[in-house]
């Protein structure tokens, strides 16, 4: 575990393995960031011509490694490329990228603007995120460990580090949930990771088994876990403040595994659907990061956690099922199980007269045709909302879109023998009709938003600036930053 700290040391004598150092990009070329004049000294003035020699320009992200044979107290220097302006986002990224480039150094110091308490934060944040890594399968062991020590050189107080702590555990935590084989990721075995995380953060827990499920009548997590052996659960993690006046529900889709069940996947990318579980993930990840940063706002998250197989026993194309809502339901395919999870996650949650429902979910294939992997999409029943949460996600780095809930969609759900089919014969729009079923469960008075995140859970590619391959801990910033702006809700 990556441990940060601040220090207002002096970027030429201080002891570490690897000097960071931000450089901004300009018409004369790079220029250091931040304790410019003092390096360049020690250098002899001649930065500018070695980061010339070895191609650096000080664009956005980009790295060189230079020995610095004596010059400073670090014997390596890490220039990282912060463009021509940086904003918290491009700093979180410079670092991540840089303290990952570093794996198998111990200690590593980040010279990067750091000047306010928020570009501290953001440095530090980019630091500890670049330095995750996945390691519970190797036999191995790991050849290059991540850094141990990062210090942040800043004269900002140690808060900064202390708020990037428990903003990057959240995020480590719900990366390893995704990366988590889902042969070890049961919903009852997320359950009980659920259990343990919040009770050593302060939340407490209530979990439904399935035969609790099935008695109260939560029909949607019956009928999608009925293919499995290994049964659904239900979580609900509760934090409440004593100054707090507005209540925030989030729900996650926590499908532990998605074959399609019977309506099968394609075996192309269907291990890609270990990573269904990440808007549950990223309920819990924000839960945890609420109540550890103790924030004035009351906060539940539900967990619905089932697993999508084919199994003997395994729900069936024209099954209806017997919503929570009251709702009947016709299943017409067995791959849209997400929304029947849902459905019963918000009914359930709007008993609990929050001033705000959020369902966090990797809903579908068509958010990725529409968005692509790296971008998210909101929808919501309250133009407010959903622009608040575009913006909390921007502030906070992470990519989410607004999108329209287009009520013409609506009749292609119709069901000829119950109130609703879970999908509609119309292609086009797809993570939209989603949407647009999902908004049939929010009792009407209710404020609602949905995120799809069907693509930025899980990074398929290489790693780039504090995001590894694998599970991402996508919108757990978000979520944590929601709850912070509790007074705009
Ligand atoms: N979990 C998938 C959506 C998904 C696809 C997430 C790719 C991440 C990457 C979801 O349960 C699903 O299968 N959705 C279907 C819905 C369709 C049957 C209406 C889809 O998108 O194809
Ligand atoms: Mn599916
Ligand atoms: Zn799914």
């Amino acid at each position: 575990m990556t441990t940060v700290r601040l220090n207002s040391a002096d970027p030429v004598s201080i002891d570490t393995d690897a000097l960071i150092v931000g450089f901004r990009s300009g018409p004369d070329g790079p220029r250091p960031a931040t304790g410019a004049e003092a390096l360049d000294a020690a250098f002899n003035g001649k930065l500018a011509d070695i980061l010339d020699a070895v191609t650096f320009s000080g664009k956005a992200g980009e790295l060189a490694r230079l020995p610095t044979l004596g010059a400073i107290a670090a014997p390596l220097l890490v220039a990282v490329g912060l463009g021509e302006s940086p904003d918290a986002e491009v700093l979180r990224r410079a670092a991540g990228a840089a303290v990952r480039s570093l794996a198998g150094t111990a200690r590593a110091a980040l010279a990067l603007p750091a000047d306010t308490p928020e570009e501290a934060e953001a440095v530090a944040l980019g630091g500890l995120l670049g330095a995750y890594a996945f390691t519970r399968y190797r036999t191995k062991g790991e050849q290059r460990p991540p850094v141990a020590e990062l210090t942040v050189i800043s004269g900002q107080s140690e808060e900064a580090a202390r708020r990037a702590d428990v903003l990057a555990d959240s995020v480590a935590l719900v990366r390893d949930l995704v990366n988590t084989p889902p042969s070890d990721l049961s919903p009852a075995q997320f359950a009980e990771i659920a259990e343990q995380e919040a009770e050593k953060a302060g939340v407490s827990v209530e979990v439904l088994d399935d035969q609790q499920l099935k008695e109260a009548g939560y029909g949607g997590l019956v009928g999608v876990g009925q293919g499995s052996a290994n049964g659904p659960r239900l979580v609900r993690l509760s934090y409440t403040h004593p100054d707090a006046t507005k209540t925030l529900a989030f729900v996650g889709k926590g499908i532990t595994f998605d074959s399609g069940g019977l309506s099968l996947k394609p075996a192309a990318a269907m291990d890609l659907m270990k990573s269904d579980m990440g808007g549950a993930g990223a309920v819990l990840g924000a839960l945890v990061g609420i109540a550890r940063l103790g924030l004035p706002v009351n906060a539940v998250g539900y967990l619905c956690l089932a697993e999508n197989l084919p199994g003997g026993t395994a729900q069936r194309p024209s099954d209806v099922l017997h919503s929570y809502s009251g709702k009947t339901v016709e299943v017409l395919n067995t791959d849209a199980e997400g929304r029947l999870v849902l459905m019963d996650g918000i009914a359930r949650a709007a008993e609990d007269g929050p001033d705000l429902i959020v369902d966090i979910a990797t809903l579908t294939g068509a958010q990725i045709v529409a968005l692509g992997w790296r971008t998210a999409a909101v929808m919501a029943n309250d133009d407010a909302v959903r622009e608040l949460i575009v913006e909390t996600a921007g502030a906070a780095g992470e990519g989410i879109w607004a999108m329209p809930l287009p009520e013409e969609l609506r009749k292609g759900l119709d069901s000829s023998v119950a109130d609703i089919a879970n999908v509609s014969p119309e292609r086009w729009g797809g993570m939209l009709t989603a949407g647009i079923f999902l908004k049939e469960f929010v009792p009407d008075g209710v404020r609602w938003a949905h995120i799809d995140m069907a693509g930025p859970a899980f990074n398929k590619g290489e790693a780039h600036g504090y995001t590894p391959r694998g599970g991402t801990g996508a919108i757990t910033r978000t979520l944590i930053a929601l709850a912070e702006r509790h007074e705009s809700l």
